[in-house]
């Protein structure tokens, strides 16, 4: 099991005070994010990558119950005798008829009773921690996983309000001005051996492990992510038109689902429009190009003379930056134009950043024993590593050695780009 330590990380301050307070702290956060939606909107899933937020606020109690309570508890008694088999999250692997796709249709439970489970469990777990001197280890890996579903909320809700012709606003829009972005700049990082992975300073999941060497040729890492107005440059060139742009299946894809433009985007006479956790609004150009599958990645890169980075690339760049950026306690939950500060900025925050490193198990790797094992090792298998958390990531929950992944086709993610280029020594 990954060290169970918190490091304080930003404005968040959930490692500071009891593990009670923390616990409580995370779990509130959760309730917190629910609360601007009805019991309808709790209800949908609007595709089958996507869960219902019900769906979410279930789930996250179902960990803390199956894997604390009920282990460590005698005589614990669970709030509903099936609620351990409705909201476990991997039926799909075992053919279940409750299958992923089918959590839409769960009315019953109501959203009443869901927050009925959540108070049952809370009240065990305070119980449970009263009194810990620190956050024990399933309990840290609970409060991390509910952190991913926070985040998984807010995404998925996004994509059922696009799917619904009114185009519903989360949350009222605020002040979304942003200023014009900065040039975009080249930082120049040395050819070298470098350690990776989660350095035991804090927690980490098991994918993080083991800290291990690679060696980097010379590169250089965009200042920042790339634009919406060099995207829409990019469309402008046909780059949805231009086969040699493109890897083989994300021109397959493009042709298949007839993809003109990032998911979100929709052309209303001369101006594009983008939907938002705030209804829909007209590009603002400065902000970072978002929900972008890796296949549009790659060929925006292609186009602009560069490439994405490796994940270890990334990772070197990322090692000395302070956790700061557009995260979800912004409230903003949209992603936000770079500033002009020296140097890299939005590497966290913002939107997650596409790498070319396929999600593979670092040497020495191996699968924690039991059920908590099927969350990283079994998903090893097409899918791209990205790095950097988004701004509806929780800010505590990420770090430089962070691999989040997901298919080359995804787009629902607030996935973004950052480009990177080799600098190769004459006559190499
Ligand atoms: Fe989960």
């Amino acid at each position: 099991m990954p060290g169970t330590s918190d490091r304080k990380r930003g404005s968040l301050r959930v490692s500071e005070g009891s593990p009670r307070a923390r616990y409580a702290g995370v779990r509130s956060a959760t309730e917190a994010l629910s609360r601007p939606l009805t019991a309808e909107d709790c209800g949908v899933q609007s595709m089958p990558d996507a869960s219902p937020t019900k769906w979410h606020l279930a789930h996250t109690s179902w960990f803390f119950e199956t894997f604390v309570l009920r282990p460590e508890i005698p005589g614990y008694r669970p709030f509903h005798p099936q609620f351990g088999y409705l909201f476990n999250s991997y039926y799909e692997s075992v053919g279940d008829r409750h299958a992923r796709p089918q959590r839409g249709v769960l009315s019953r439970p109501t959203l009443d009773e869901v927050y009925s489970y959540r108070a049952h469990v809370d009240a065990a777990m305070t119980a449970y921690l009263d009194g810990a001197a620190a956050v024990p280890a399933l309990v840290e890996l609970g409060l991390q996983h509910e952190q991913q579903h926070q985040e998984l909320i807010l995404t998925d809700i996004k994509h059922a309000f696009w799917c619904n012709a009114l185009r519903p606003a989360y949350r009222e829009p605020g002040a979304m001005a942003t200023p014009p972005a900065p040039p975009l700049s080249w930082m120049a990082f040395p050819a070298g051996i470098r350690a990776v992975g989660a350095d035991g300073s804090g927690f980490a999941y098991d994918n993080e492990l083991p800290r291990h060497r690679v060696f980097v040729e010379p590169f250089e890492l965009a200042s920042r992510l790339v634009t919406n107005a060099e995207y829409l440059a990019f469309i402008a060139d046909s780059g949805y038109r231009r086969p040699e742009l493109w890897l083989s299946e994300g021109w397959e894809t493009v042709r298949a689902m007839d993809w003109r433009a990032p998911l979100y985007w929709e052309q209303r006479g001369d101006e594009w429009q983008v939907m938002t956790l705030h209804g829909m609004r007209a590009i603002d150009g400065a902000e970072p190009v978002c929900h972008v599958s890796y296949y549009e990645a790659d060929a925006y890169a292609r186009w602009a003379g560069a490439r994405l980075p490796s994940e270890f690339e990334w990772e070197v760049a990322a090692a000395a930056e302070p956790i700061t950026g557009n995260f979800v306690e912004s409230g903003r939950l949209h992603p936000a134009a770079a500033s002009n500060g020296r140097g890299l900025s939005q590497l966290f925050g913002d939107a997650w950043e596409w790498t070319a490193s396929a999600y593979a198990p670092y040497p020495g790797y191996r699968t924690p024993a039991g059920a908590v094992g099927e969350y990283n090792g079994k998903f090893m298998c097409n899918q791209l590593v990205l790095r950097g958390g988004s701004c509806v990531t929780p800010q505590s929950h990420i770090r430089a050695s962070y691999r989040n992944f997901f298919p080359a086709s995804a787009r629902w993610q607030f996935s973004g780009i950052r480009l990177a280029r080799s600098v190769l020594s004459p006559g190499s």
